[in-house]
């Protein structure tokens, strides 16, 4: 029964009614060598078509193409059938489909691509699209990666779904069955790429004993295109090699990681690249010798080089504040630390962006470097581990979250810049960019702990390829994968879904204010006041009379002044500054009036009756779904609806008594306090 949480989207459910499609009647896998995809695409539509339709087509490398499913690269189609059938571009990872009736052509640039588009005929086969389709579909970007916050002695650095797949007591463990069955699911949504450690990382992952770990985590990765990567601890020179220094600049600390490199890729010549988070929460960096940001990424980037691996550098770098500087500001240091180096990186670093100024709140603006680094390559970093957001407890579809900053225009010089135009290299001509995500799937055979949320995992994959796709859409095609064709279930689930990360911003922090969880430990439960009367930065300047952040040029902070001037001026000024990140731009008193006419304490006290509202009706509208899914996912959900209920009662509690005490004004409608 643990299967269904297990295969996630990949179970192949047999089809609910008889269906009369012509199916090819083999397989032609072009490579059949172990660890090549185009031989796992092979195995996969074996198994996908056994599983949907029952029967048992057989495995060839070589035959007929009619009344056949080939897959295989492009070249290694034209060589066995003369010419290529392919119309349209492919770019790297990029793969043709070509289905009609029996005979199916998929075709990759590379092997990779191949596998990419045998899962994508499986999907529509499993959904019950037979349609007959002929098309071509590249990455909207080369990078598409993973990042796992895993730690070698087991546990997850914000875990929410049991310990590591990978390590165990400062090893790699010797069962990676797990980590094989994760990189089936990575391949199936085109991720190209996994980093394996936490950004804490500890030197102790690249000694000799775990290199030879973390290159048969490699080997099972091979097999479905996917390349890996490690997070790397700057001082290693110091604790692994001996040194007396880690100065980016000193010749034996450039020895040191031109041997590691090397030896990382003896024993892994696919190797991804590097995750560098550097002077930031205590790690090491460059900045303890006075050497740049760029001085520490360009010093593995020349390391990397000759092997053709990439760096990706994590712009996660601040202080701790006084909050007395009423002008001091956490949201301003990823522009002031990197602007300035804009144009130093080496060509095969990639600065990597979290999608916010703070931390995964659940409402931020873009972060303005995406408009500040014009020739520097970028990313952006999502998180599919929900830390601030339920923690996969509550139910947050998170892509709608994504895309109001995806589909952000920044106005760069005046010009549209949308945020995924600049990531994915498109709007300023850089050669890399992409996107990573931090997932933290554990040895729980739901993976995240939770069924609802490995929706977050599939529409990463599906919008790191491609981020026009539409919320919506991609949440039905994982839930028909997911749960089966019930049109009841796939109703039900799109509307709680849909209507979940609204939910959780009404009852947790609202008008750009933050998430409002305890920021101190567990990031966990409302605790507003942990956020102000701390060196962290993460202040509302909450008082008796008023709230919010002032970042305005003219009185604040001046982190308005920090995007390009036409969305400067618009978050400047308190009129054109959108209600949802009111509180995040300018300081107001309660009784400020939001474009809807509501006072701000007002929003708060409805909003959070109205988002808690919403989380109770989840548990209704899960329970209509009981029979029409199996019982075991049935009640494993139903066990966190109910769960959500509750906490977004205490959330909704919590809040509005906190801000009624400090304010002293009552509810309107005669629900808080005293009155
Ligand atoms: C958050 C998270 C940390 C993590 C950090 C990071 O602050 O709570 O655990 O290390 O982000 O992204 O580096």
């Amino acid at each position: 029964a643990a299967e269904n949480g297990l295969q996630a989207w990949l179970r192949y459910a047999p089809l609910p009614q008889g269906h009369n499609t012509p199916l090819p009647l083999s397989i032609i896998a072009l490579n059949s060598s172990t660890n090549s995809p185009v031989n796992t695409a092979g195995q996969e539509l074996q198994k996908g078509i056994q599983g949907i339709f029952g029967k048992q087509l057989s495995v060839f490398n070589t035959g007929k193409e009619t009344s056949s499913a080939v897959v295989g690269t492009v070249s290694q189609f034209q060589k066995a059938f003369g010419s290529s059938p392919v119309k349209n571009k492919l770019e790297e990872d990029g793969f043709w489909l070509n289905v009609k009736g029996s005979t199916v052509q998929i075709l990759g640039q590379n092997e990779r691509g191949a596998l990419y588009g045998a899962f994508e005929y499986l999907s529509m086969l499993a959904q019950g699209n037979f349609s007959n389709v002929e098309y071509a579909t590249n990455p909207a970007a080369p990078v598409r990666w993973i990042n796992s916050w895993d730690n070698m002695d087991g546990s997850i650095t914000r875990g929410f779904g049991g310990n590591s797949i990978f390590f165990a007591d400062g090893h790699v463990v010797s069962n990676l069955t797990r980590a094989s069955e994760y990189a089936r699911l990575l391949s199936s949504i085109r991720i190209n790429a996994a980093v394996v450690n936490d950004v804490n990382a500890n030197f102790t992952t690249i000694d000799p004993e775990n290199i030879q770990g973390v290159g048969r985590i490699a080997d099972v990765f091979r097999p479905y295109g996917i390349q890996l990567g490690l997070s790397l601890d700057f001082a290693s020179p110091m604790e692994l090699g001996n040194l007396s220094t880690y100065d980016p600049l000193d010749p034996g600390v450039i020895v040191f990681w031109d041997d590691i490199t090397k030896q990382i890729y003896d024993r892994i010549p696919d190797f991804a690249g590097y995750l560098v988070k550097a002077d930031s929460e205590g790690t090491p960096g460059p900045l303890v010798y006075n050497r740049t940001l760029a001085d520490g990424a360009n010093l593995f980037a020349k390391a990397i080089d000759p092997f053709g691996g990439i760096v990706m550098y994590r712009a996660f770098v601040y202080n701790l504040l006084n909050e007395s500087d009423w002008t001091a500001d956490r949201a301003n240091a990823a522009v002031d630390y990197f602007q300035p180096l804009d144009g130093q990186f080496d060509d095969n670093v990639i600065v990597q962006i979290k999608y916010g100024p703070i931390d995964f709140q659940v409402r931020e603006p873009a972060s303005p470097l995406f408009a500040n680094l014009l020739e520097t390559n970028t990313a952006i970093e999502l998180q599919v581990a929900q830390e601030y957001l339920g923690q996969q407890c509550h139910l947050v579809y998170l892509p709608p979250l994504w895309r109001t900053i995806l589909d952000f225009d920044l106005r760069v010089q005046n010009q549209s810049s949308l945020v995924r135009n600049v990531i994915t290299g498109e709007r300023f001509k850089r050669p890399l960019g992409g996107s990573a995500a931090v997932v933290n799937v554990g040895l729980n055979d739901t993976w995240l702990g939770s069924h609802l949320a490995m929706s977050n995992l599939y529409a990463y994959g599906r919008l790191a390829w491609d981020w026009t796709s539409d919320s919506e859409e991609i949440l039905q095609d994982w839930t028909r994968l997911t749960f089966g064709l019930d049109q009841t279930v796939i109703d039900t689930i799109t509307q709680m879904s849909m209507a979940s990360w609204p939910a959780y911003e009404n009852y947790s922090g609202n008008l750009g204010e933050q998430t409002l969880n305890d920021i101190l430990y567990t990031h966990f439960g409302p605790n507003p006041q942990t956020l102000d009367n701390t060196p962290w930065g993460q202040w509302t300047r909450a008082d008796h009379t008023s709230i919010g952040m002032d970042r305005t040029v003219s009185n604040g902070t001046g982190f308005s002044g920090q995007y390009p001037p036409e969305v400067a001026a618009m978050y400047e000024n308190l009129e054109t500054t959108p209600d949802n990140l009111l509180l995040w731009f300018h300081h107001v008193n309660y009784t400020q009036k939001l474009k809807s006419g509501e006072t701000v304490i007002q929003h708060f006290y409805d909003a959070h009756y109205e988002g808690a509202e919403t989380a109770q009706a989840f548990v209704t509208m899960w329970q209509s779904l009981e029979g029409k899914i199996d019982d075991e996912r049935f009640e494993d959900v139903l066990f966190r609806q109910v769960f959500q209920a509750g906490h977004s009662i205490v959330w909704r509690d919590a809040i509005v008594n906190f801000y009624n005490n400090i304010s002293g004004i009552p509810d309107d409608a005669g629900r808080v306090g005293h009155h």
